[in-house]
């Protein structure tokens, strides 16, 4: 079937048609979520806390998103995959976000990369943009500038902080971005700016005003157990679900029912 290029993503926000995105990091999560028919796989830097165990998405180096991306582009038949450059890989300078998308493209073979901020980071996100890669944005809540936040708490609520985020939003979108992440900001205010753009807003704790919707994949099939934000709604509980089949085995390795006659050489 066919694969989803940048282009399918604005045509579908011409059609109104909604875009759905999730994360995956590895090969075979990737293979099911390209598999169920996801628009978008995001090679979120999450990665740093739903893979590595660290409290924060401050820690993961572009080597270890690299080896991420390589594993999820190599499972995958339809999606686009968007790979985050992490904290430290493109602040710097232009050059510096330069290189660290070229390797991400070069090493990895996903389609676009994905970087936090508006103004700040326009000068990178242009050069990156020349080099003929594909730029997503993220605005609102972004977890790379956690500790001047201080808190994960919803952003924009604040008029000063929501004009400052719609002028971030057409400043991306001048630039060249071809999509932009919304994380954690009131309803209305998201969909003022999804309404006042031409590329999607992709939203997460951002309602139903905004062109898709993105979740960590680990979250939404209940993985994870202890972060319990409002936004996120869970479809399965695999926490629990894994926890039965685990002690389930260890009884039967215990008892010796496992293997059987059949399980064996
Ligand atoms: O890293 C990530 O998973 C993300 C999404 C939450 C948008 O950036
Ligand atoms: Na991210």
């Amino acid at each position: 079937y066919k694969r989803i290029t940048v282009k399918s993503l604005v045509d579908m926000k011409k059609r109104g048609e909604k875009i759905s995105m999730l994360t995956a990091y590895d090969f075979t999560m990737a293979k099911i979520v390209d598999g169920a028919g996801i628009d978008v796989i995001l090679v979120g830097d999450s990665a740093s806390n739903v893979m590595a165990g660290h409290e924060t998405t401050l820690p993961i180096t572009l080597d270890q998103m690299i080896y991420h991306a390589a594993s999820v582009v190599r499972a995958i038949e339809r999606s686009l995959v968007v790979v985050d450059i992490p904290f430290g890989s493109y602040q710097s300078d232009p050059k510096e976000a330069l290189r660290s998308a070229i390797r991400i493209m070069k090493e990895s073979g996903g389609h676009a990369v994905k970087v936090e901020g508006g103004k700040e980071i326009k000068e990178s996100v242009k050069r990156i943009l020349n080099a003929g890669i594909p730029v997503m944005g993220h605005l609102g809540l972004t977890p790379q500038s956690i500790y001047k936040f201080g808190t994960y708490t919803v952003r924009a609520k604040e008029e000063e902080e929501a004009e400052k985020l719609k002028e971030d939003a057409l400043l991306l979108e001048r630039a060249g971005c071809f999509a932009i992440v919304l994380e954690k900001v009131p309803a209305k205010l998201a969909k003022e700016v999804a309404d006042s753009l031409t590329i999607p807003v992709i939203g997460i704790g951002a309602g139903n005003g905004v062109d898709g919707q993105v979740l960590v994949t680990h979250d939404m099939i209940g993985m994870t157990h202890e972060f319990n934000p409002r936004f996120l709604r869970r479809y399965l509980d695999l926490y629990n679900e894994m926890t039965g089949a685990f002690q389930n085995y260890i009884e039967d390795v215990k008892s010796g029912d496992f293997p059987s006659e059949k399980e064996q050489y």
